[in-house]
């Protein structure tokens, strides 16, 4: 540690900023709380560097109302921010899951565009650049997580002008044509530019992010790079037009770093007898039937499940499928339950689900095993290995993970993955049957290849998809996104001269 303290910065070489800390409050039955890691992919690919950084971790409880002093775990400094009721209300479920997601994903859902919402996000996202700003040693990097806090580069840069901030949006972004409906379109551009490097999952979001700089801003954008003129130092962002002559500037790299998982993990843990015999255990459970297809999202209106219920069903309805022989698994983990739009879809889904499991169900064959639960890794892993045939068609999706978790556990060589063409993950995972989820009858074609797709098929395509996403882990990723955001400091000049 560098030992400052302010003005001029605090302690820590390396800080992230989520939404949601990497660590969950758990209450015991007996009434104690206790910290406890949360599983995600983001956590164990940054742990080792934020131990040989000095990594401190800013970000939400999960809970409202609470206060929690910083403190250390695993080698992370952990700093809970505080949010009041009513900003959960109006930051997280309004502005950041009823205005942005639905935007950000195509409008598959109406946005709602509130302006008490939008008060929210500013103050929640000027409070987490506040705490950044003075945790952070001088001359740290800073690296901002996601659609909730895109303000944050933006308010950070203007008090602390010499970090280094990397921004990563984990979910889509949108074309203009969509994105330019969103009354504070520029304020978030603008938010977004104090960056130096801001990440997207595909190449296809990066193009979108120039297109709306360049319409908002009138920035020159020479992909990956956008000139940023400076007004000065703190607030360069709030110019207009093209970087003039003479005149200095910074250089902004907006491209597509996918992200991935801990594949390796995955992998190791298919590989324990113990899953095994769970996978085992869960074929017999079901029946043993010949087929088992298994779906394992968020429920979230953006992951299709309707459209693949509907082909299932019409499947079962035509007679081309029958519940001796094929049985859906469906893990539905429970998301933003208070949102209207969530409550709607969950209605929605548990009828069809119910529907379905009443017309076609027998006392001994069930249609749609339905679980609306998160389970853990090893007991999702155990599904994966059960499972004939992934269905993953999502309607828009910034990558999907739950695709490269199957394939990682796939150590066999077998099952096959049916992958929506509007998840970020099919620009990788070509060799994955690519499928239109609008298209029902198309899914439905795709899903009966799948399961009578020939054992040798079955294997090529496989092991393609496993070189891919073993070779592309999460690791990788993140080193691939500090690697630029380290180089990018260099990334200033005066128009005429070299930048
Ligand atoms: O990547 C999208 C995302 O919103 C993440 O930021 C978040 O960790 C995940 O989905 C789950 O969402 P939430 O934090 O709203 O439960």
């Amino acid at each position: 540690m560098t030992g400052t303290t302010d003005p001029t910065g605090g302690d820590y070489d390396f800080v992230v900023v989520s939404n949601r800390l990497p660590v969950d409050r758990v209450l015991a039955p007996d009434g104690s709380a206790s910290w406890q890691q949360s599983p995600g992919g983001l956590v164990t690919a940054l742990e080792p560097v934020m131990r040989s950084r000095d990594g401190a971790w800013v970000g939400w409880s999960g809970q409202p109302d609470l206060d929690f002093e910083p403190f250390d775990s695993a080698g992370i400094r952990v700093v809970p921010m505080r949010l009041s009721a009513s900003e959960v209300e109006d930051y997280y479920e309004g502005f950041s899951n009823d205005t942005l997601w639905p935007l950000y994903h195509d409008v598959i859902a109406p946005p709602n565009y509130q302006r008490d919402w939008w008060d929210a996000y500013v103050a929640v996202n000027q409070r987490f650049a506040d705490a950044t700003a003075r945790i952070s040693a001088q001359d740290a990097v800073v690296w901002v997580q996601d659609y909730q806090l895109q303000l944050v580069p933006k308010m950070l840069r203007r008090q602390r002008p010499d970090l280094t901030i990397g921004f990563f949006n984990h979910i889509p972004f949108p074309p203009y044509g969509i994105y330019s409906q969103l009354p504070w379109r520029t304020q978030i551009i603008e938010g977004l530019l104090g960056a130096d490097v801001i990440g997207f999952q595909r190449l296809a979001d990066a193009s979108n992010f120039s297109r709306a700089v360049r319409r908002l801003k009138g920035f020159v954008t020479k992909n990956p790079i956008i000139e940023v003129p400076l007004v000065d130092e703190s607030e360069g962002v709030r110019a207009h037009g093209p970087v003039r002559k003479g005149q200095e500037f910074r250089t902004v790299v907006a491209k597509q770093f996918p992200i991935s998982i801990d594949a390796a993990a995955y992998e190791q843990l298919a590989r324990t007898p113990a899953v095994q015999a769970r996978a085992r255990q869960i074929r017999e459970d079901l029946g043993n039937p010949k087929t088992i297809m298994l779906g394992v999202d968020r429920l979230d209106y953006t992951k299709g499940i309707g459209h693949r219920l509907k082909a299932f069903g019409e499947l079962l309805a035509d007679g081309t499928l029958s519940v001796e022989d094929v049985t859906l698994v469906q893990v539905a983990s429970p998301s933003r339950e208070r949102v209207q739009t969530y409550m709607h879809l969950r209605d929605e889904i548990e009828l069809t689900v119910g529907r379905i499991n009443g017309d076609f169900a027998t006392i001994s064959h069930t249609a749609i095993s339905y679980h609306h639960h998160g389970y853990p890794r090893e007991e999702m892993v155990a599904l994966y290995l059960a499972a004939d045939v992934m269905l993953v068609t999502a309607l828009r999706d910034g990558m999907n993970l739950v695709a490269k978790e199957y394939v990682a556990t796939r150590f066999d060589e077998d099952g096959v993955l049916i992958l929506s063409e509007f998840a970020g993950a099919a620009d990788e995972l070509k060799r994955a049957m690519l499928i239109n989820p609008h298209d029902i009858d198309g899914l439905k074609e795709s899903i009966v290849q799948a399961i009578e797709m020939p054992k040798r098929d079955r294997a090529a395509r496989m092991r393609t998809l496993r070189r891919r996403v073993l070779e592309n882990d999460v690791e990788k990723w993140s080193a691939e996104f500090l690697r630029v955001l380290t180089n990018s400091r260099s990334g200033r000049g005066r128009k005429g001269s070299a930048a």
